[in-house]
């Protein structure tokens, strides 16, 4: 059996980060339930110290998921852990997400903390978290940009403690794949007792590299766990986009050789519920799910998907929840997708000729507007018929 690769959706709180995408907890509740219906493996709920909404939200949660693990992020210090352990109290599986900076820049002018006061807040973080779950993730903020040595020395530390999970942030997106890949690789090689943890990345699109990052992590890296959001929804450029990431494996499966629980036909629902609740509209060519994604409008393409879909098409729209896949009329669709669409609007023209003569009037109107729609062509052909 393949190994299994962990998805950790973090929409309900990296992506609720993102500025204006900001949620009440009804509309939280129902990305959470679309969520376990897309069968993620757990569920990041939100930020327990971060406001009284984001902790009455993540108990909701809670009390309300059973098939994903719900999480709460937490800085490293006791008021943060106890908060999310409250939160998380009611949930069949619960995560505790701690977090701290390691890379010289954010210990020295954000945290105001020597390498050695990091070390030993990290570890005592992860001691304490445990007190209230077996599931505990530790996570290197801006682990990309860290000293490797730091990284290594505070991972063995925290795994020592307990860390079941641990995560290397590329915070702000500086990564590109083979470095990102082989630090994760590195670490896994150089930390003594790495093999007691999952290892996880995280990856920011500010150079439009997450899901490429990630992937790298996954593959040259050894990572078993992907944390990402629906839409790619996050901080700046955002996140690894959830549903990239996922079809990327499943499409490509001969290389990943990684199984996931999701299911993919979940995917297009969930991506529609995040959009419309934060109002962040979606790109039409967006990989996935966007609205273009499988829609095909050259008439070579057109007429190659007709004959075999495999000709143009590496996934199946179906597959990610889509009705169909689409063949787009204009002025570059052939014959063939006029003639098939005919066929499915129900209309039966006498003879070649007719078709012939409806198509150059169909070539005439789409030279005049870019999409054509099944409303336009019904008026075309009944012209046509009115006119014999
Ligand atoms: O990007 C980041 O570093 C994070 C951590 C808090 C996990 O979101
Ligand atoms: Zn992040």
């Amino acid at each position: 059996m393949a190994d299994k690769l962990i998805i950790f959706d973090t929409t309900l709180r990296d992506g609720e980060q993102s500025p204006g995408a900001s949620m009440t907890k009804d509309e939280k509740i129902r990305i959470a339930k679309q969520l376990e219906r897309l069968k993620v493996d757990v569920i990041e709920a939100g930020f327990a110290a971060a406001s009284p909404g984001d902790f009455d939200s993540i108990k909701t949660i809670a009390g309300i998921i059973k098939d994903s693990t719900i999480c709460s992020l937490s800085r490293a210090n006791d008021r943060d852990i106890s908060r999310a352990a409250e939160a998380l109290a009611a949930a069949e599986r619960k995560r505790i997400h701690t977090f701290i900076a390691t890379s010289a820049l954010h210990m020295e002018k954000k945290l105001r903390m020597t390498p050695d006061q990091v070390f030993e807040q990290a570890k005592l973080a992860v001691r304490f978290a445990r007190k209230f779950t077996d599931d505990v993730e530790f996570s290197t903020e801006d682990g990309s940009r860290s000293d490797i040595d730091f990284l290594c020395k505070v991972i063995e530390a925290v795994i020592a403690e307990g860390a079941t999970t641990i995560n290397i942030p590329d915070t702000v997106g500086y990564g590109v794949p083979e470095l990102y890949g082989h630090l994760i690789k590195t670490l896994r090689e150089r930390v003594p007792n790495s093999d007691k943890a999952v290892w996880s990345v995280h990856c920011h699109n500010d150079l439009g590299m997450a899901v490429a990052n990630s992937l790298a992590g996954v593959y040259i890296g050894g990572a078993r766990q992907v944390e990402c959001t629906i839409n790619g929804l996050g901080e700046r450029a955002g996140n690894t986009a959830l549903e990239e990431v996922v079809m990327a494996m499943r499409t490509r499966k001969d290389h990943f050789k990684l199984d996931l629980n999701i299911d993919t036909s979940q995917i297009v629902a969930a991506s529609k519920l995040v959009s419309q609740i934060t109002g962040f509209a979606v790109q039409p060519n967006k990989a996935v799910v966007g609205a273009n994604a499988f829609a095909h409008a050259s008439g070579i393409h057109q007429d190659g998907v007709l004959k075999a879909r495999d000709t143009y098409e590496i996934m199946r729209a179906e597959d990610v929840g889509w009705t169909a896949n689409k063949i787009v009329l204009g002025k570059l669709s052939g014959r063939n997708a006029f003639k098939q669409r005919l066929e499915e609007l129900g209309i039966e023209l006498e003879s070649e000729t007719e078709v012939n003569a409806a198509f150059a009037r169909f070539k005439e109107l789409a030279d005049r507007k870019a999409e054509i729609f099944d409303e336009d062509i019904i008026a075309l052909v009944s012209d046509e018929q009115q006119s014999h």
